[in-house]
């Protein structure tokens, strides 16, 4: 846990450098635009500890799995995102001297990360060995504009010196991933070119075969005007630079404009990708940094727009929250199906920038709430794309039919984790990539995505759990034998709930949609059993008979649903009497000791009670939360948030608040002291989710909004937006009442404490508070 983040609504600030916390500055200070992102890296050189990321979204590499015994099944490589070519880098040579902050002596050094407007701007003075002291001022971006291309200003002033500056702006491609797992570089040059006032880089990856051209155009000023340079070309393996000289008058400011672009492969055909990159290139240089700027902050205006939380009355929580959705903003998009959503993002390369089944559990209901519905159905499509994939992927693993079984973790649909046990085993990731499905079409009302591509995908996961079951002669009734559910605390266990009730949920959710389609499309129906092979009768009545003779594991004497079988079996201890030492568990303890201990690491149990939650009375839910929870030990930052959800369900408003401090400014604070690898970018979608689906305790049933809110204690008001079909809400809790103003020209009835509103298209209401009523 750190505190140096200065605390305000719209900056996230850091103030004086501490070379030991520039790794996890450089996580949270990151930019990226749903193409590319970068951690906070420094533009002139640094020699200190540092973690160089540059990532081009879609671009990987398939890097060779390391493993102990290999095993059948197992993945044939563990995908990484690749950092890529450094187009942020302007070598600063002051009169022969390097500027480099881990030699000089730094004064006033400031990190402002404007989430208004979407730059980073860093500020200091700096000592250097022989005396000089120079002022430096850099803004950048990523744009949401030109999303191909980001934009540096780099102010440089000598403060007690006349004399030459020599700037080396560059393109570095010579780069590594920290998580090799054989030391390899995984990019090789194709070609390169340095003219006077830009350059270019085109590198490619090994075995993927991805390409990337990087271009960037610089250009000087002094007392506002243009410097004619003398430029010297460098060219080196997988590098180019341009160098110059310019003269400096003491206090005078020389201004260094870089541009730059990266384009990937996948979007250019190969041997157009330099063209196209000059365009760019032109394009941006056209309109310069300030245009670029301004162009930035009006569309970061017009997500604010859509997507802010405003909390009055506690600046680090706001400060929290819209960090949050400047992270999840900065990463995703929605423009391109072919793009996800990686746990941390573009700030940092563990878990390998991969997908995970955090985007359908964690991130769908973000984006359904913020963004437009395409931006949700495009990463509904991503899986739709990968359903092949997954089936091939379930056949791998024996099983026929057009059973899917979608990844764990992946990048293109195939399957390529590190980890058997764990990651192998977790395959309730099938469930929440239905659930997402049903939660869109529960959200937006776009029921033909079930014929245009949902149905299929839910017919591959239906088909995987019935085969995935078998019937147990002792107990006269189906069982699933040997997975892991998201406590990642156990592994190859035998029936676990959560999986288990999932997946009798995706049955039935399969069987509504197949009735649903047959109805709405009998044509798209009858195409898709014909593709599918989909023996109607018969696959559905074996799929009434697993519905109607699962074993799920249940101890009636607690009335609490088993996580797994044997659960009970363990020693009866909880988290508190858990020593501070031994935390957290997964660092401090051998994975012997943390598998037959009772400790759960994130929601398992209660993640289905999370999901299916109107299948639950308040006093089951209230029974397995107080079973469940104080054996928790939330070791994955996933886990909160769903407690935090719960907890406000259970009118537990304290502890709701208590799990939402948890996550609001996790990597802000560096909470888990892991910050420095990335930010936990999926999880952010998780404390979003506690905002409005917990203190908002927003539903959506029968097509209709509903609202259940309170105000934490410590908090004036709270308010949030809310597209829905079409209509675009500001909902403010606040202690006078819930007020709910309808931002659109359409008509929309919601429930506030079940009481029903029709706010009429540019107007508001004032729903009675039985909150306020309360207190
Ligand atoms: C969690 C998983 C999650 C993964 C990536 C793990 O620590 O246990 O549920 O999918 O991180 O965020």
């Amino acid at each position: 846990m750190k505190n140096y983040i200065k605390v305000d609504e719209w900056n996230i600030i850091e103030e004086g450098f501490d070379p030991h916390l520039n790794k996890i500055s450089e996580s949270i200070f990151s930019l990226g635009n749903g193409r590319m992102g970068q951690r906070a890296n420094f533009e002139e050189t640094y020699s200190g500890e540092s973690l160089l990321g540059n990532y081009v979204a879609g671009v990987y590499y398939p890097d060779k799995t390391r493993v102990g015994w290999w095993k059948n099944g197992y993945p044939e490589y563990f995908a990484k995102v690749l950092n890529a070519a450094n187009w942020i880098g302007i070598e600063v040579n002051v009169n022969g001297e390097t500027l480099d902050l881990h030699t000089a002596q730094v004064f006033d050094f400031r990190r402002v990360l404007n989430m208004r407007e979407g730059y980073l701007q860093r500020s200091f003075t700096a000592k250097l060995p022989s005396g000089k002291q120079v002022k430096v001022n850099a803004k950048r971006f990523c744009s949401i504009v030109d999303d191909e291309a980001g934009a540096i200003c780099y102010c440089i002033t000598p403060l007690n010196f006349s004399g030459n500056l020599t700037l080396t702006p560059f393109i570095d491609g010579d780069v590594k991933n920290q998580d090799a797992n054989y030391d390899e570089k995984f990019w090789e040059e194709v070609t390169k070119e340095v003219n006077h006032d830009t350059a270019y880089l085109t590198l490619r990856t090994k075995k993927t075969a991805f390409e990337v051209c990087t271009g960037m155009q610089f250009a000087v000023y002094q007392n506002g005007q243009p410097v004619t340079l003398t430029t010297e070309p460098i060219q080196k393996e997988k590098y180019v630079a341009n160098r110059f000289t310019v003269e400096v008058r003491q206090n005078e400011e020389t201004v260094i404009y870089k541009l730059a672009a990266n384009l990937s492969s996948e979007n250019y055909p190969k041997d157009k990708l330099l063209p196209h990159c000059q365009e760019v290139i032109q394009k941006i240089t056209q309109k310069g940094f300030n245009q670029m700027l301004q162009e930035q902050a009006m569309a970061w205006a017009a997500k604010w727009k859509e997507s802010d939380i405003v909390i009055q009355g506690d600046a680090a929580a706001q400060q929290g929250i819209r960090f949050n959705i400047f992270q999840l903003n900065q990463t995703y998009t929605g423009e391109d199906a072919r793009l996800n959503i990686g746990p941390k993002g573009f700030t940092g390369e563990k878990y390998g920038g991969s997908t995970y089944w955090d985007t359908e559990a964690y991130c769908v209901p973000f984006y359904l709430a913020t963004a437009d519905p395409q931006v949700t159905r495009n990463l509904l499509i991503y899986r739709y794309k990968h359903l092949q994939k997954a089936i091939e992927n379930a056949e791998k693993l024996g099983f026929t039919n057009g059973a899917a079984l979608y990844p764990m973790v992946t990048m293109n649909g195939e399957e390529c984790h590190n980890e058997w046990e764990i990651t192998f085993e977790e395959i309730h990731r099938n469930a929440a990539i239905a659930f997402a499905i049903y939660n869109y079409v529960r959200y937006t009302g776009d029921a033909d995505y079930l014929n245009e591509y949902g149905l299929e995908v839910l017919m591959g996961i239906a088909r995987f759990w019935a085969q995935r079951v078998n019937w147990s002669e002792a107990k006269q009734q189906y069982v699933m034998l040997g997975v892991t559910g998201p406590n990642e605390y156990e592994n190859n266990v035998n029936n676990n709930w959560y999986t288990s009730t999932m997946a009798l949920w995706c049955l039935e959710y399969t069987l509504e949609a197949i009735a649903q389609v047959k109805s709405n499309a009998p044509n798209k129906y009858a195409n898709i059993t014909k593709r599918t092979n989909f023996r109607d009768q018969e696959e559905t009545t074996q799929w009434q008979h697993i519905l109607h003779n699962m074993y799920l594991p249940v101890d009636e004497e607690k009335g609490v649903f088993l996580q797994q079988d044997g659960y009970l079996d363990k020693e009866n201890i909880l988290v508190k009497d858990l020593k501070p030492a031994d935390r957290p568990l997964n660092q401090k303890w051998s994975w012997d000791r943390i598998l037959r201990s009772p400790f759960i690491k994130q929601a398992d149990v209660l993640q289905g009670m999370y999901f299916l939650e109107d299948r639950f009375d308040l006093d089951t839910i209230r029974r397995n939360f107080d079973f469940y929870e104080p054996r928790t030990v939330h070791e994955s930052s996933l886990s909160p948030c769903v407690h935090a959800i719960l907890a406000a369900k259970l009118g537990d408003e304290e502890r709701a608040y208590q799990f939402y401090l948890r996550t609001s400014r996790l990597d802000l604070d560096d909470y888990n002291n892991d910050t420095e690898d990335g930010c936990h970018t999926t999880s952010m979608a998780g404390t979003w989710m506690s905002v409005v689906e917990g203190f908002g305790g927003m539903r959506v049933r029968n097509n209709q909004l509903h609202f259940n809110p309170f105000l934490p204690a410590k908090w004036q008001s709270f308010s949030f937006k809310i597209g829905f079909r079409g209509v675009l809400l500001n909902v403010k809790v606040s202690k006078e009442g819930v007020q709910i103003v309808n931002q659109s020209d359409r008509d929309l009835t919601v429930d506030v404490y079940d009481k029903s509103y029709t706010i009429k298209a540019n107007t508001q209401i004032l729903a009675e508070h039985e909150y306020a009523a309360k207190i």
